[in-house]
Order: structure tokens, then sequence, then C-alpha cells
């Protein structure tokens, strides 16, 4: 554990333009430093770096933090490892806590896994190149297929010997614990004897995006179709399938740089590309992408090409799947292979060139290779043509982006020779029954989703009866004001204005009308401040945007980096404002009169709703009362507005 101390200095001293300036060329613009996103491929730079705030956000792909974040997303560091590689970086001494047994058990147990796992690759490495056994049938098989040397070594590939316990032994004899063997899925106990997992087979090293051994996948030699092809080492801490690609940390690079990422089935189709020098490939492993796999590859682009062998229905049944990746936002290309050929295959015979040209050439977008598959089979069946445009106007309506929706919806017009204005109203239903499912009473206020928003950052819908908006702004105010002074009237007949804190002001009128926080995020944020006032230590915005919590720190840069909206205008419109603090003084009215009028209209709907389901009398009158105390608060503050708020 790194001490409080230390890391609230790691936080001051590390400068964000420093820190992300050491990846990311900035250039000045006004008060902020701009560049090339780091996590996505642009073109023109949306990555922004505010110096004063010590943050950063993209307004390409939404991704933003602080220093710790930056190093955390980019090197793909867990938090104390962010922390340390800034403390390396700014010569601060970093003089580690004790750390808990349990902390120290779990850490000391997944760093043993790891290196039990590049113990065992080391040896199914040693054991093909060099012994006998290895030599003569793990290397020679990798020849038959045509495998070069340089590859044989980059992927780390090996043998497991015949013999049933050979690993297992070795690994005991060395040190290594029966626990960890067992754990890692090297070895199986069975009866108190450790057993090879794999024994006879070709080993498949399967890496972390950050290079690190997790796993095997060990293939039979011949075609025996009595034994599984491949056995896989089981999950474990540091596997997770869900979460992995094999060859991601081969790719990553090459996957960035040609922006476009190649999706294969297996191990072999992964290496046989990267001999062919296609290096931006990775394998699902004969699974279908998970969201957690999606969501790795978007980190580097948002674009995907799945590499298929030429079998139509094993493609037809992955529509599903497909499905799941557009919704995400990407842009799916399909490729499909001549009959009997796979990218393994396929790469053996041809020359680089054209394997690269084949695949360019054969590229088809998802949604216009699944309109002519199924489009192959309507032959002119009404009832089936009815039915495939329904089929593919679903899918078009997974597409987050609406400019996207109505390209795809003119192109499967023309193919299908159906008018665009019939799939626009085939979408355009689909898309309002989404609406109404997700908010079953009312239909959102599209329009009010703020036109600055940029495009990929999830869309804030407006959802009428909550009062997300209005918290937002207040805990807004909170994150970048709550140091601040105001003047305030305490008394409502009071001349004069004294000096009150921001956060004292706004936590003493929420709290005295009792008036709580629906939103979990925001109400942690605010019971900071509920906190800080009553220690009298207002936490400072750095508190929040370097909070351990990545959801608490991630909202709190997001809203710092939010621009004046509503209140912007409102007072624009309706007051002359006439000096910094005043115009801070009514920012921080009209949030906290927007905050509790949408409380009080929520408050009279519920007891509304009760009271047309109360059955005794008493009840009744209980929900009236409380119905009336309500109506009166309402009418007082929505009356006087902002006057009755000043001088409560
Ligand atoms: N797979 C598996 N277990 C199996 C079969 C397949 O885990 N019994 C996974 C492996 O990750 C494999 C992928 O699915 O790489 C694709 O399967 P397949 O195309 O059959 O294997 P290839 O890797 O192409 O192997 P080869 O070319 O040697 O037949
Ligand atoms: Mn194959």
């Amino acid at each position: 554990m790194i001490p409080h101390d230390t890391i609230d200095t790691i936080i001051q001293t590390a400068r964000i333009e420093e820190v992300v300036g050491d990846y990311v060329n900035l250039r000045r613009r006004g008060v902020n430093q701009i560049g090339l996103c780091p996590f996505h491929n642009e073109k023109t730079p949306s990555f922004t770096v505010s110096p004063a705030k010590g943050i950063y956000k993209c307004f390409g792909c939404g991704k933003a933090g602080n220093s710790v974040n930056f190093i955390m997303e980019h090197e793909h560091f867990s938090y104390p490892e962010a922390l340390k590689y800034l403390a390396r970086k700014y010569n601060i001494e970093v003089e580690e806590e004790e750390q808990t047994p349990e902390q120290l058990q779990e850490l000391n147990e997944k760093e043993s896994l790891y290196n039990l796992n590049l113990f065992a690759q080391q040896y199914f490495s040693k054991i093909l190149i060099e012994s006998e056994e290895g030599k003569a049938i793990g290397l020679s098989y990798f020849k038959e297929r045509g495998m070069r040397d340089d590859i044989v070594h980059k992927f780390q590939l090996g043998f497991s010997p015949g013999k049933w316990n050979a690993f297992s032994e070795h690994a005991i004899q060395l040190g290594y614990k029966k626990e960890f063997l067992v754990k890692t899925g090297l070895s199986i106990e069975k009866e108190n004897r450790l057993f090879d997992r794999f024994h006879g087979r070709v080993m498949f090293p399967i890496h972390s995006a950050s290079g690190r051994v997790i796993g095997f996948g060990g293939r039979i030699l011949g075609n025996d179709k009595s034994q599984a092809k491949y056995v896989n080492s089981p999950e474990s801490e540091i596997y997770n399938k869900s979460k992995t690609l094999y060859g991601i940390n081969f790719a990553k690079n090459a996957i960035i740089s040609k922006d476009n990422c190649l999706l294969v089935e297996g191990y072999t189709d992964v290496i046989s590309m990267h001999q062919a020098g296609i290096e931006n490939v990775v394998a699902s492993s004969g699974t279908s992408l998970t969201q957690e796999q999606i969501r790795m590859i978007q980190r580097y682009t948002p674009n995907i090409s799945i590499l298929y062998d030429g079998d139509p229905a094993g493609i037809k049944a992955s529509f599903r799947g497909i499905d799941m990746i557009v919704e995400q936002g990407m842009n799916v290309k399909i490729v499909l292979f001549p009959d009997g050929e796979d990218p393994d295959s396929y790469a053996r015979k041809h020359h680089p060139t054209e394997v690269e040209s084949f695949i360019s050439a054969n590229s088809v977008n998802f949604i216009l290779f699944k309109t002519r598959l199924l489009l192959g089979e309507t032959q002119n069946d009404p009832i089936k043509k009815a039915s495939l445009i329904k089929e593919i106007v679903n899918t078009i309506a997974l597409i987050p982006d609406a400019i996207s929706r109505s390209l795809y919806v003119k192109e499967c017009s023309g193919l299908m020779t159906v008018p665009e204005q019939v799939l626009m109203n085939e979408l355009n239903k689909i898309l309002r029954a989404k609406v109404k499912k997700s908010s079953p009473d009312q239909e959102k206020e599209l329009d009010a989703i703020p036109p600055e928003q940029p495009a990929s950052e999830p869309q804030v819908e407006f959802d009428l009866d909550s009062a997300e908006f209005q918290e937002k702004e207040v805990i807004r105010l909170l994150l970048l004001y709550g140091q601040e002074v105001i003047p305030i009237k305490l008394n409502p007949n009071d001349e004069a204005e004294v000096p009150v804190g921001v956060a004292d002001y706004v936590v003493h009128d929420i709290t005295h009308d009792d008036m709580a926080f629906e939103n979990t995020l925001f109400k942690s944020i605010f019971d900071e401040y509920v906190l800080g006032v009553e220690k009298d230590a207002i936490p400072d915005r750095t508190f929040f945007l370097s909070h351990s919590n990545q959801e608490i720190s991630t909202l709190a840069v997001n809203l710092v980096f939010t621009p004046y909206e509503l209140s912007e205008n409102w007072l624009k419109n309706n007051i002359m404002v006439t000096t910094e603090e005043t115009r801070l003084q009514m920012h921080v009215m009209l949030a906290l009169h927007a905050f509790k009028s949408r409380k009080l209209d929520k408050m009279m709907t519920e007891t509304r709703k009760k009271l047309t389901g109360a059955t005794s009398q008493e009840e009744q009158a209980v929900l009236m009362k409380s119905f009336h105390e309500l109506k009166k608060q309402s009418i007082l503050i929505n009356k006087d507005g902002l006057g009755r708020i000043i001088t409560r």
C-alpha cells in the first residue's frame, strides 16, 4: 500500500501536460493543450489537456481522467502501478506501507501464477527446440505446416512431452508449489498425484495484452478424431477467457496504425497471418466475441473485419453475435474466404501481397453482406422479402450513429429494390419502440440533448421524471466552486449580504430541506461535502479528480469539463450580471432552485399515485396532508423563485 501522503505528493507533483507529453505531441490552444488522441485513431486532434485543472479529455472517444488515469489507461497499469510510475518519473520516494496479509497473498498469488506460466512456456519451448522428442515430433510438425523459425520463436511455441507427468515432476523438483500448478491448470491432481494437463501436444502460449503468459492451448499432432483437437488451460485468477483475445499483444500497434482489426478463429490463423506480414489480427479462439473483447478492440480502433472460411450456414449462425458488435458502434466488415480455405491455409498458399489484396478486395460491410446473403434466399417470395426487410432494419436500428443509419437505409433500399421511405418508416417504428421501452411513461425529450455533446460520448437522455440533470448541476458547481465564497443574505429582511462558502451554503440548503440525491455516485460525492462541512475541511477538486474510485474520478473529470449550458443562457436573458461573485451566486441559486423544484414535483407525483391506491380514509387523509405541504412549498419556491432561496 502506498501511503496517502505519498499519493497526494505524487498527484500534486505530476503535471498532466508533462505526463501526457511523454506520449502525445501537444500543442497549445488557448488555456488548453491539444494533440492526437493516443486511445483512438484520429486525424484531427480532439485530445484536450487542461494544465490548470490537471486533467485530460478526448472529445472524440470520450476518454478522460487525470495523470494517474492516463498512465493506467495507456500502460494498462493498475492504480498502484501507475502511481509508482509517476513517482519514478518525478523522483518521489515511495515507502510502501505494510500490506495486509490478504492483500499480500492475493498479489503474491497472481505473481506466482504468472511466474509459473512463464516457467512452463520456457520449458515447453526448450523441449521443442532442444529435446530429441520435441524436435522429432513437435518441431517437424510446425515445419510441415510451413512455419518459419522466427515465427515459432516470436509466438513462443512449444511442445509438451508425451510422458504423463514430465512437466509436473520437473516443476515440483525445482520448488514450484503444487497449489499453483493446479491453479494454473498446468497440472491436474488425482488421488494425490499430479498429472500434466498437456502431453504430447504442440503448445500455444496465450498472452495478456501486455504480453504475459496467462494460459496455453495445446494441439494434438494428427487428426485423431477420438481426441479433442485442442486442450486449453482452464480459467484462473489471471486467465479470463471472455476478456482474452489471442494475439492481442502482438497485434496492438498494427491495429492502431492500420485502424482496423482482423478477427480470425484460431491460433494458427493468427500465426500464419503474421508470417505473411499481416499483424493487425486477433483470434476469438473459436467462439463469438464477448462484450469485453469488443471493448478491448475498440480501445484501438472502431473498425473490425471478420475473416470467415466459406461456409454460409456458419456465417448465418453468427449474425446475432455480429449484431452485438454493430450495437457497440463498430464498423463491421466480413471477408469470406474461398470454399475450403481459412486464413491459415490461404496465407500458406499465397504470396503475402496476394493475401493482403484478397482481404481488401473481399471486405464487405456486414449490413450489405447480410442483405445480399438473405436476399439470395428470398427468390422474390414477397413474404420472405417482408421478413428480410424487418431483419435488416432491425440490424440498422442497432447502429448508434444516426447519420450512418440513414446511409445504410439508402444503400439497402437500392440492394433490395425497396423504396427508401419504406425502410425509413420501419426503422423509425423500431427506434420509437426502443425509446418507449427504456422509459415506458414518457417519450423522451430527444431534442433536449445538447448539440455540443460529442457524438461518441454516451448520449445524455432526459427522462422527464428524473432529477439526474439537476443533481448533476449541483455536483458540478460543488466541484468547480465548492471552496469559493458568495454573498448571501442570511435573513429575508437583511439589507447586507455576508460572504458564505459555496459548499457550506449548498450543503445546508439541501440537508435543511431533507432532500436526497438519487444517483448513487452524485450522492457519494455530496456526502463527502457534507462531511467536509462538518469537519470544516471542504474537499478540493483534486480530491475527486484523483479519487481511487474510478467511477467517481471519471465523473468528476467529465463534470469539470462540461461547459455552462442552461444556466448560462438563463443568465444572459434574464439578469444583469455585474461581478464574477454575483454571477457565481446566481449560478448556485439557480441550480438549487431547479434541484428542489424537481424534487418537489417528484414527491408530489408519488404522493398522488399513492393517493389513488389508498384504501382507508386515514391513509388518504395523511397523504392529502403531505400533498398539500408539498404543494405549499412548491408554490412558494416557484412564486418567489430565486428570491425565496436567497432569503430563506
Ligand atoms: N478450439 C478449441 N478446442 C477445439 C477446437 C477448437 O479450443 N476442440 C479453438 C482453438 O482456439 C482454435 C480455434 O478454436 O484455434 C479454431 O478451431 P480450428 O479452426 O479447428 O483450429 P485451428 O486453430 O485452425 O487449427 P488447425 O488449423 O491446426 O486445424
Ligand atoms: Mn485451421
